[in-house]
Order: C-alpha cells, then structure tokens, then sequence
C-alpha cells in the first residue's frame, strides 16, 4: 500500500500549518491523493441512529470546514466524516498565523476563530454529493451575533437535509462566550430551539442533534448537561472539543500560543472525560470520543471508556490519511484480542468490568 503521506508528508510540514492543510485540501480536492484499499471487515461495524456505520472511525471537525472534500476523505477509509464548523454568514476568523504544531509534544494549537464559507457554500456542496458514506455538519455561531440560538436554528433548518448527523458546537474556545452555552439554562434554550428549528424544518423525520462539548468543563457542570441530554433533547455527546490548558509537560517552542490545544496531550483528559459522561447517562446516549487519538489502542481505550465512534484530526497532521486504516487494523487486533465479536460489545466494556 502506498503511503502518499510518507513521501509528501515532510515536505508538507516545512510549510506553515495552515498553508500545508490548505495544500492538502487542495490535493485531495483534485484527486491527486489515492483512495486507500477498502477494509472495513464485518467486526467494526457498527449501527447507531439507524445509520450502518462501516467502521467507528471518523474525521473531527475542523479539517474539512467547508465540505469540500467529505467523499475524498470517506475514500480514505474514514466510517464518517465530519464538516464544519460552519457558521450561517460566511467569515474570515482570526488573524494569521492560527494553527501552530507542537511536534514534540504531537500537538496543534489552532485559534482559527471559525473561518468557513458560511452556510449556503456548505449547503450547496452537500447537495451536489455523488458519493454514498455518512457526513455529518457541525454548526457554530458567527461571531458578531447576538441572539446564538437563532444561527444553529440557521445551521439547522439549512444542514439537516443534507446530513447524517448535526451537531451544536459550543466548545470552542476561539469564539468570545461560546462555551457559556454550556451552562444549564442556556444549554437547555439553545437546544430546545435548535431541535424545534430542525423539526419545522423536517417534519418527516430528522437526523440525530449530538452536542459536542469541551474538556475544560468543571465536573459539576458535566451532570448538569447529562440531564439536558437524557431530557431527551440530544441524541449523543461528542466528547471533546480542544483545551486551554496548558500541561506543564509541553515541549515545544508554539506551546505558549493562545487557542485550543489538541493531539496527544489532550488524551488522558479527554477521556476521563468521556468516562464520566458515559456514567452520568449510563450508557443510554451513544458518545463519539475525540481528543488525542493517533493509534488503534488509543481508539479502543476510548471505545471501552464508552465511545461508540471516536474521531481525530491532530494525528492526520503528523501522520496523514493511511493512519485510518493502521488504526482499523489494530483494532480489530484488540477485540479479537480481548474476545469480542463486534464492535458494540466493547463499547463501555471497562464499566461493566469495574462492576464485575
Ligand atoms: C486546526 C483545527 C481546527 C479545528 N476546528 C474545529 C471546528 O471548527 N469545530 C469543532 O467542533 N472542532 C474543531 N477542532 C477540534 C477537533 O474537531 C477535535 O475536537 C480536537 O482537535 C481534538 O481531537 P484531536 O486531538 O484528534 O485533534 C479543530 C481542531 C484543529 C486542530
């Protein structure tokens, strides 16, 4: 199997972060990146939603922003891919630079800001989708509006139609006061809103709303948005988004660079996050589990902590597109391994472990 990445890789990191992603995009978008061999085998499989997912691994938001690569990335051997964030109004974020690696640290910081092509570029790229395979839209907020809840209402009615699964991103901390979505009473309006804009939108059936939410959060504050999910508002959690913390273990030259920080450092965090939600919703909501994935054993770590689908991006920067599949590979390796015939039964597997 080629590794395009191998070659092209080095030569992609001696540009700056975001010129080489834009490279990348580009590439892809003219076919110049070869689709990897299909492996999907029957134990990866797993069915959520009413959606058949070929293989629980996905490509986080942030990557592909503006949907215009989801069918070259699914041919990559992503089960689903995620675009966005996408905000109603097109905008131009933050001032460059934005996004800085961490190499010794296997790191990105990004304050990207939400820059994106705004609603109807996103839209009418979905609408012109040839390929079959599951892409769901994560909605963001532009910056200069007030009222938040009306641009996922926005998001929304304008996504639902054209996608697998939505989700309200309220964690990224590149948006002044975003992530106080997070707090009860607002959590609870912006969803009820955002759902009732989506049934009046779709009254025949809608995809599943996943709330996607930040590792920063304090623990107290956890409970409060299980309960808002188990109200039946949320179809799933996305566990998490990037963190503000700055780990005293960071190496690299960038790590003093405001934004969100990702990739490994974000792991262990992440995670005993997941666990917790996966507690406080016993295992009732399906939780896709995102932060510092870059191998098959950190994907079934966070399966086992009960993720039912997990996500990365940080890790494509370092090890480019053929990682998906070296991930199935091993994990397919750990659940034979550790005796399970499908993908589903190891989901939350260490909490009924716990529990004898
Ligand atoms: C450059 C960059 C841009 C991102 N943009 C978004 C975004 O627009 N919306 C979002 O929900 N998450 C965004 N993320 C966060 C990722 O989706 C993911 O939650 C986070 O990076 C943790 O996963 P990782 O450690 O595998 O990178 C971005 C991450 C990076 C590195």
């Amino acid at each position: 199997m080629l590794d395009y990445y191998r070659l092209a890789g080095p030569l992609v990191r001696l540009l700056d972060a975001e010129t080489a992603h834009g490279l990348t995009i580009r590439l892809l978008k003219t076919g110049w990146v070869p689709p990897q061999p299909r492996f999907d085998p029957p134990q990866l499989k797993i069915r959520l939603w009413g959606r058949d997912f070929a293989n629980p691994i996905g490509l986080a938001a942030g990557f592909d922003k503006n949907a215009e690569v989801p069918d070259a990335m699914l041919d990559q051997g992503f089960g689903f891919v995620e675009i966005g964030s996408v905000t109603p109004r097109p905008q131009a974020g933050n001032p460059r630079p934005r996004m800085f690696r961490l190499p010794e640290d296997g790191a990105v910081i990004n304050r990207m800001g939400f820059n994106n092509q705004g609603v109807t570029a996103v839209a009418d790229r979905l609408a012109a989708r040839r390929r079959a395979g599951i892409v769901g839209a994560n909605l963001g907020k532009n910056k200069d509006t007030e009222d938040a809840a009306a641009d996922y209402e926005i998001g929304a009615a304008r996504l639902g139609p054209l996608s697998d699964y939505l989700v309200i991103n309220v964690s990224s901390p590149n948006t002044p006061g975003l992530r106080a979505l997070q707090g009860r009473d607002q959590l609870e309006a912006l969803v009820g809103r955002t759902r009732a804009a989506l049934t009046r939108a779709m009254p025949q059936g809608a995809p599943p709303l996943l709330l996607k939410i930040a590792p920063d959060l304090a623990w107290d504050d956890l409970a409060d948005i299980a309960a808002v999910a188990l109200d039946g508002a949320l179809d799933g959690l996305i566990v998490s988004n990037t963190t503000v913390a700055r780990p005293d273990s960071l190496r690299s030259g960038n790590a003093r660079e405001s934004g969100g920080l990702s990739g490994a450092p974000l792991f262990e965090s992440s995670t005993a996050m997941l666990r917790r939600v996966y507690e406080l919703t016993a295992g009732k909501l399906p939780i896709i589990g995102v932060g510092g994935i870059a191998s098959g054993s950190e994907a079934y770590v966070k399966i086992r902590a009960g993720a039912s689908l997990v996500q990365f991006y940080s890790a494509m920067v370092y090890h480019g597109p053929a990682l998906v599949t070296r991930i199935k590979h091993e994990m397919l390796d750990l659940l034979t391994r550790d005796g399970f015939a499908a993908l589903a039964e190891a989901v939350g597997a260490d909490h009924r472990e716990a529990r004898g």
